[in-house]
């Protein structure tokens, strides 16, 4: 069918906008909000009798599963391998027919993620596909298939899919806690209420377009971006920083905010913005101490923080951005809209082709 970019000048704009809506599709598909419970699913395996759970894909489908791997280790004491594709289907790891394993892609057609389900299959494994696109290979050559409930993506950027493959993680993460007992009855509804709530907080932070469209005019100026996060806002980093580089052809890096001090605070000085990712979480301080060691360096801070962390955040910085508190489950979730639409801007602030980067496909089906 028809997919058109509406009253939106991008389909990446458009994606982005349609994000409470299809969070709140791909929720529903887990989670029964009325009875406050994950909902039961038809696995070939059983979350409580795996020791491990490989999961393997690409660029931001990949960086998905990086937080996935957070949610399962500490929701379901349940130990993640997770791998890029093109690593994973090479390096011979052991893997036991017990074991089960997730490949997530928008698309279901990837090469080097296919494969690796072809090499999973191969050793005996239970397959779990988190795709897209319902009539993709990968859905077909699957045990079970996990969709996201995306609706079509047309950008070559992915937003939209993303926040949906972080939806069925999170819910999948509960599942596997309450299969595994370290999630109780209790918890479980309270887990499944903060993820019910994820696309009013989403849409609430959609209405910050001016102000991060504003920072991303003065973003355009540089050559080099730094993001910076701890815990699921590390992959976060990555993922903005993915975004960034993908769409506005500025080059910009995702560390871990606890490895600036092995490499690249040597590059911090005052044409450095430095993107720190860092809501009043667990490790807040140790990334406020980051910032000061920037900050000390003339280096150029924009926060994505709470309200919590704007009061705390001890240190100069260039631009927050305070989104709503949010609970920690559905934290990832939410701050992936900021730095989307950060790139976003910035893109069309450089006037590239916003929907069509150069030497970028949609869907990579060749190695
Ligand atoms: C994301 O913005 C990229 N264009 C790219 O990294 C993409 O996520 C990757 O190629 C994986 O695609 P898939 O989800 O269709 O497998």
């Amino acid at each position: 069918f028809m997919v058109d970019k509406g009253n939106r000048r991008h389909f990446m704009e458009k994606e982005i906008h349609e994000q409470p809506e299809v969070i709140s599709h791909t929720l529903a598909n887990y989670l029964d909000f009325v009875g406050g419970v994950s909902k039961p699913l038809d696995l070939p395996f059983d979350f409580a009798k795996i020791d491990r759970l490989a999961i393997s894909a690409c660029g931001t489908a990949y960086l998905a599963g990086l937080i996935g791997k957070y949610w399962f280790e500490r929701y379901a004491r349940l130990p993640v391998d997770i791998d890029v594709a093109s690593e994973f289907r090479y390096r011979e790891m052991p893997l036991s027919a017990n074991d089960a394993a997730f490949f997530i892609s928008q698309s279901g057609e990837t090469a080097d993620t296919l494969a690796s389900l072809r090499y999973c299959r191969k050793a005996g494994m239970k397959i779990g596909a988190l795709v897209n696109v319902r009539e993709s290979t990968m859905a077909r050559e699957s045990d079970v298939v996990l969709p996201t409930l995306a609706g079509p993506e047309i950008g070559v950027a992915s937003t939209k899919a993303f926040t949906c493959q972080l939806s069925v993680l999170a819910s999948l993460a509960v599942r596997a806690g309450v299969a595994r007992g370290t999630i109780s009855r209790e918890q479980e509804k309270t887990f499944v209420r903060e993820l019910s709530e994820a696309p009013r907080y989403a849409n609430q932070v959609l209405k910050l377009d001016h102000q991060i469209e504003k920072i991303a005019r003065d973003l355009a100026h540089y050559k080099n971006v730094l993001y910076l996060g701890r815990d699921t806002n590390f992959p976060l980093a990555m993922e903005g920083a993915l975004k960034l580089k993908e769409i506005s052809y500025i080059h910009a890096e995702g560390y871990a905010a606890g490895e600036l001090k092995h490499g690249p605070i040597a590059l911090i000085d005052e044409n450095m913005p430095v993107i720190v990712i860092a809501p009043h979480d667990r490790i807040f301080e140790k990334t406020v101490s980051n910032m000061q060691e920037v900050a000390a360096r003339g280096g150029k801070i924009i926060l994505i923080t709470d309200s919590k962390g704007a009061a705390l955040a001890s240190v100069k910085t260039m631009e927050t951005i305070v989104l709503p508190d949010v609970p920690e489950i559905i934290s990832p979730i939410i701050y992936a809209l900021p730095i989307q639409m950060l790139a976003y801007f910035t893109a069309v602030f450089m006037g590239t082709d916003v929907d069509q980067p150069r030497n970028l496909a949609k869907s990579v089906t060749v190695e």
